[in-house]
């Protein structure tokens, strides 16, 4: 392992003083330079599919802040995309896709083996990463957990609560079940080919995992998660997974035994005292700032970036929001956020 790597040494299990630092979304609309590169491109899936402008938007974070990781610039609707599904953005509105909610419909979806015709450019804007990064800063890779991938693909949108795909699975288990099977396979392979052009990290982004109780949660967010964490280190020894299975609550507790994931991303509906009791000393965490103080700043943000860090400094702890950064948070605040970190 690179030793100047910090986000890698704190998925090790490494206690830092320091905690190592990255923010979802941190390449997003809230930067002037992203704007610009995206009205370049022409819109958001041209941006993204164009492994180029992608990998430059990736960096203009890093070149900014000196964040600790690159996200690779991608979006999680971009698999479904490469299985067939009809995929575009409404401006202001969010993502629309074909549904998929029939027999019929799942047994139409392209072969699993088929789907890196669509994705290469996105292989291809790892590749131009990993030889672009500063050699400390870690390159992760990522794909939506089966369950959020697929109430976007029943739903043909995104929902508050993903009562469509509630009701497949209620009305249609079968056909439901066989969604999540197919994506689970396709994950597999979409991640394993970024590991092979360079990530160095995957994460799974189970954003809906909230909407999950009981044995669903257990059927349909941590076994997909351990099957995919289970196939990638077989094929790819040593590689990292973090598990993101939002707002999960008391479900983060043996998360990362249940599944093999090196670290667990926490929103910010529990505290970070909470936290350290219960997810901390069985991995690493990442988390968990509310987003909201990117937008408005001030002494609560201060307060806010100290307790947490001083909350999670007995163990691996990566510094994150709790959930993406939004179009109208201040960039300024990033700054102050970074340095409050770094002085503390
Ligand atoms: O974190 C990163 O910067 C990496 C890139 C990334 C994007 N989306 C870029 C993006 C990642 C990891 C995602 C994940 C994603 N995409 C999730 C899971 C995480 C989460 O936020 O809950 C989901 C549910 C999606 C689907 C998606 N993509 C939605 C619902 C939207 C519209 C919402 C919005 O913010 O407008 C997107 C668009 C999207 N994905 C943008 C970005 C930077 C905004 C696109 C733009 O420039 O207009």
């Amino acid at each position: 392992m690179n030793k100047d790597k910090t986000i890698l040494r704190a998925l090790a299990g490494e206690r830092q003083e320091t905690p190592p630092i990255w923010m979802m979304r941190q390449a997003g609309r809230y930067l002037p330079e992203y704007r610009a590169t995206r009205a370049e491109a022409g819109d958001f899936l041209s941006l993204c599919y164009n492994s180029e402008l992608a990998a430059e938007v990736t960096l203009q974070p890093i070149r900014r802040y000196g964040f600790d990781a690159a996200i690779l610039f991608a979006d999680i609707l971009l698999l479904p995309q490469a299985l067939g599904v009809d995929l575009w953005f409404e401006t202001g509105e969010g993502p629309r896709m074909s549904t998929t909610t029939t027999a019929d419909e799942l047994a139409g979806l392209r072969a699993t083996a088929d789907i890196h015709e669509t994705l290469n450019p996105i292989y291809e804007t790892v590749r131009i990463l990993s030889r672009e990064l500063p050699r400390e800063t870690t390159l992760i890779g990522f794909a939506g957990a089966p369950w959020t991938v697929a109430t976007y693909m029943i739903a043909g949108r995104g929902t508050k609560d993903q009562g469509p795909a509630h009701a497949l699975k209620a009305e249609n288990r079968a056909v439901f079940e066989g969604i999540l099977d197919r994506l689970t396979e396709a994950t597999i392979e979409y991640l394993s080919k970024q590991i092979e052009a360079g990530a160095e990290v995957v994460k799974l982004f189970d954003s809906w995992a909230g909407s999950l109780k009981g044995d669903d949660f257990v059927k349909y967010a941590l076994n997909p998660a351990a099957k995919i964490t289970q196939a990638l280190k077989h094929r790819h020894p040593g590689i990292p997974v973090i598990a993101f299975p939002r707002e999960a609550g008391e479900g983060y507790v043996g998360f990362a035994k249940a599944t093999g994931a090196d670290c667990i991303a926490i929103d910010n509906s529990v505290s970070a005292e909470w936290v350290a009791q219960n997810v901390q000393p069985d991995s690493c965490v990442q988390g968990n700032l509310a987003s909201s103080h990117m937008v408005t700043g001030g002494d609560d943000l201060i307060i806010e970036t100290k307790r947490i860090v001083n909350a999670l400094k007995g163990g691996p702890h990566i510094f994150n929001l709790g959930h993406g950064i939004t179009p109208d948070a201040n960039p300024d605040n990033v700054q102050i956020m970074i340095n409050t970190i770094r002085e503390a």
